[in-house]
């Protein structure tokens, strides 16, 4: 098959562990920068052009899209789909999974476990949603953070109450969160691919900070999940209309809690887990490039 991942990092390692999985099974494969990427509309056309150059015979692109780059990453993914071609993340997932609120309320709709959550702009009810998320301490975020920033733990009602109002007067829309304590400081993620956990660990932050991200110096392992947590991250794949994402949970005393699902995860966990996730993106796009595409039922 004719393979394109759409990336902007041509030497970052998710992009060549796909390229090199690809071919390995004798597929020819470009990396294409997205960024780059225009597209021309008109009737009855959907043409995607790179450096001058018109993009057409791909079957199968597999984008790589950067949290900066979300909506013009999506257009150019739509417009692919446009042409039928087959994508291993399509551009309603993949927006959809770039917003936290939108993301946690289906996963609530679909029953899976999340935080307790209460979404606010406005700042005159504070107290109110402070009481909802059960008080301090109450974690509160940016709706389009990553990698853990714009994640803060406010200890104190006070403090709390600080944090919105800061949010508040820049105009960013903010989730307060129940600070679920028991398990500060780590959670677990399950990679999955075409509705099936393919590997999973878990990441611990090394000093005392609460988040356990990567990027803010957290350490990971391997991990066995619990049959709950498996199927909590299948059922969080499936209510993101997401056949390829990254799902992070906490465990907490009343079983897995989703915290978010990742529309392009990163492949560090091939390393701690020693799991071929590349190979297993491959089979996937394998299995189902040819069939029908299938489309998004999730209505929101
Ligand atoms: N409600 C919470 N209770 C305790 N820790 C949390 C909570 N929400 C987030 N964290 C910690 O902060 C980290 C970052 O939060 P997350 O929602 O995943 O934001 P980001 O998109 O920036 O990664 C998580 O991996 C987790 O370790
Ligand atoms: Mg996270």
């Amino acid at each position: 098959m004719n393979i394109a991942i759409l990336s902007k990092g041509p030497g970052n390692y998710s992009t060549k562990r796909l390229k090199e999985e690809a071919l390995a099974r004798g597929h020819s494969v470009r990396v294409i920068n997205y960024a780059k990427c225009y597209v021309s509309v008109e009737r009855s056309q959907p043409l995607v052009f790179y450096k001058g150059e018109e993009l057409r015979d791909f079957d199968v692109i597999i984008p790589r899209i950067a949290s900066s780059l979300t909506k013009y990453g999506s257009s150019i993914v739509r417009q692919f789909e446009m042409q039928n071609v087959f994508t291993t993340t399509t551009a309603i997932a993949l927006t959809r999974s770039r917003d936290k609120l939108r993301s946690l309320q289906l996963l609530a709709k679909a029953g899976v476990g999340i935080p307790k959550t209460v979404f606010a702009r406005d700042t005159t009810d504070t107290e109110d949603v402070l009481d909802k998320v059960g008080g301090a301490p109450a974690i509160i975020k940016v709706a389009r953070g990553t990698h853990g920033n714009g994640v803060v733990l406010a200890e104190t009602r006070k403090a709390a109450k600080a944090v919105m109002q800061a949010f508040y007067v820049e105009g960013v829309n903010f989730l307060v969160q129940e600070f679920v304590e028991e398990s500060a400081g780590t959670d677990v993620r399950a990679f999955v691919v075409g509705g099936k956990v393919v590997a999973s660990m878990e990441r611990q932050s090394l000093d005392d900070d609460f988040r356990s991200n990567l990027h803010q110096g957290g350490e990971a392992k391997p991990v066995r999940l619990t049959d709950a947590e498996r199927k909590t991250a299948m059922r969080a794949a499936k209510a993101m209309g997401l056949s390829i994402c990254g799902v992070d949970m906490m465990r907490s005393e009343r079983g897995p809690l989703v915290l978010e699902v990742n529309s392009s995860p990163g492949f560090a966990i091939e390393k701690i887990t020693n799991k071929n996730v590349a190979g297993h993106i491959l089979d996937y796009v394998e299995k189902n490039a040819k069939g029908k595409r299938r489309k998004d039922r999730v209505g929101a």
